[in-house]
C-alpha cells in the first residue's frame, strides 16, 4: 500500500453532510429566483405542451400561482403576455396601450401584493403581426429606432401602472439609455432596467414561442440576437448597458452559457441575472416525465452551477416547484 498519510485529502471536507455543508460556496433559493409566468385574457388556463406544469393563465389563476409562489418566497415575478391576434399590428401598438393586459396585470398584482417585485418584459414580438421583437420594414429589415421609440413608450406605460422593473428583451441597440431617459422625464425614477444585455439567437426558445404563439411570422432574430458563437461580444454590450443606465444586467439562455456568466460577472459590480430558458425548462422536464432523470436532483444542479458560474437572479419556470422542495410545502 502506498503511504498517503502526510498528503492532503481533500476527502475529509465532504465526510459528513455538516461539514459539506458548512463549505458549501453555493447556495440556491427563492430568494434568488424572478419567476416567469405567462397571462392571456381569456377564463381558462391553457397548458402548453412543452413545458408541462406551466399555463397560459387567466388572470385570476395568475393571481393564485403568484400566492403559491409568494407563500413559499418567491417575491418576484416576470409577466409575459399572450396578445389576442386581434390587437397584434406590425408596429405593436397595443404594447403601450395603458388598459392593455399587461397594465392591468401589474396594477392588479401590486394593489394586492406591494411586496412582489412585478419585472415587465419590453419588446415587442408579443403585440407584432410579425412576431418581431422590432419594427420590420417592407424589405424585412428590423427598424432599430423607430423600435426604440416605441419600446419607450411601453417601458413608460409599464411603470406608470406600477411595475417595478423593465427588462427590456428586444436587443435593439441604444435602448436601455432610451428607456432610462423616457422613464426619467416621466418621474418613474425609481423604476429599475434589468437589461437582457447577453440574448442569444437561442433554438431554446422553442417552447415560449409555442406559449406565446409569437415565433417570428418570416426570418429568425439574428439580425439583433447575438451570435452563440460570441462572448466577447457580451462585453461591448456589457459595457454599453452599463454606460446606458442598467441596474442589472442578464445573460440568456443560461445552462449552455456558464462562461458568458462567469465573464460577465467578472467584468461588472451590477447585479447579474441569467435566464433558464423555456427549452432548458422543457428538457428537464421531459427527461423527468420519462424516468431518465431525477428531476429535483437534476433541477437543483442545473440551477446550482448558474449560480456558481456568477449569477445572483436566476429566472426559471422551476420557481414555484423548488421553491417548494427547499421549503418542504
Ligand atoms: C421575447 C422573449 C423571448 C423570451 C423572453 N422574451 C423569446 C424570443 O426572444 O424569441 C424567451 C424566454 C424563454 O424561452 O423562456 N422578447
Amino acid at each position: 500500500m502506498v503511504h498517503l498519510e502526510q498528503r492532503p485529502r481533500p476527502r475529509r471536507n465532504r465526510k459528513s453532510e455538516a461539514i459539506r455543508e458548512a463549505c458549501r460556496e453555493t447556495t440556491v433559493g427563492p430568494q434568488h429566483f424572478i419567476y416567469p409566468l405567462f397571462v392571456h385574457e381569456g377564463d381558462a388556463d391553457i397548458p402548453i405542451a412543452s413545458m408541462p406544469g406551466c399555463a397560459r393563465l387567466s388572470p385570476r389563476s395568475l393571481l393564485a400561482e403568484v400566492e403559491r409562489a409568494r407563500a413559499v418566497g418567491v417575491r418576484m415575478i416576470a409577466l409575459f403576455p399572450a396578445i389576442d391576434e386581434a390587437l397584434k399590428d406590425p408596429h405593436g401598438k397595443e404594447s403601450y396601450n395603458p388598459d392593455g393586459l399587461v397594465p392591468r396585470t401589474v396594477a392588479t398584482l401590486k394593489s394586492r401584493w406591494p411586496d412582489v417585485m412585478v419585472v415587465t418584459d419590453v419588446a415587442l414580438d408579443p403585440y407584432s403581426s410579425d412576431g418581431h421583437d422590432g419594427i420590420v420594414a417592407p424589405d424585412g429589415r428590423i427598424l432599430n429606432d423607430e423600435t426604440v421609440a416605441v419600446l419607450c413608450r411601453q417601458a413608460v406605460a409599464q411603470a406608470r401602472a406600477g411595475a417595478d422593473v423593465v427588462a427590456p428583451s428586444d436587443m435593439m441597440d441604444g435602448r436601455v439609455g432610451a428607456i432610462r431617459d423616457a422613464l426619467d422625464a416621466e418621474g418613474f425614477t425609481e423604476v429599475s432596467i434589468l437589461a437582457y444585455t447577453a440574448k442569444y439567437a437561442s433554438a431554446f426558445y422553442g417552447p415560449f414561442r409555442d406559449a406565446l404563439d409569437s415565433a417570428p411570422r418570416h426570418g429568425d432574430k439574428k439580425t439583433y440576437q447575438m451570435d452563440p458563437a460570441n462572448a466577447r461580444e457580451a462585453l461591448r454590450e456589457l459595457m454599453l448597458d452599463e454606460d446606458e443606465g442598467a441596474d442589472m444586467v442578464m445573460v440568456k439562455p443560461a445552462g449552455a452559457y456558464l462562461d458568458v456568466i462567469a465573464r460577465v460577472r467578472d467584468a461588472t459590480t451590477l447585479p447579474v441575472a441569467a435566464y433558464q430558458v423555456s427549452g432548458e425548462y422543457a428538457m428537464l422536464k421531459a427527461a423527468a416525465e420519462r424516468g431518465w432523470l431525477d428531476e429535483r436532483r437534476a433541477v437543483l444542479e442545473c440551477l446550482t452551477a448558474i449560480r456558481r458560474a456568477g449569477a445572483d437572479v436566476v429566472l426559471t419556470y422551476y420557481a414555484r416547484q423548488v421553491a417548494q422542495w427547499l421549503t418542504g410545502a
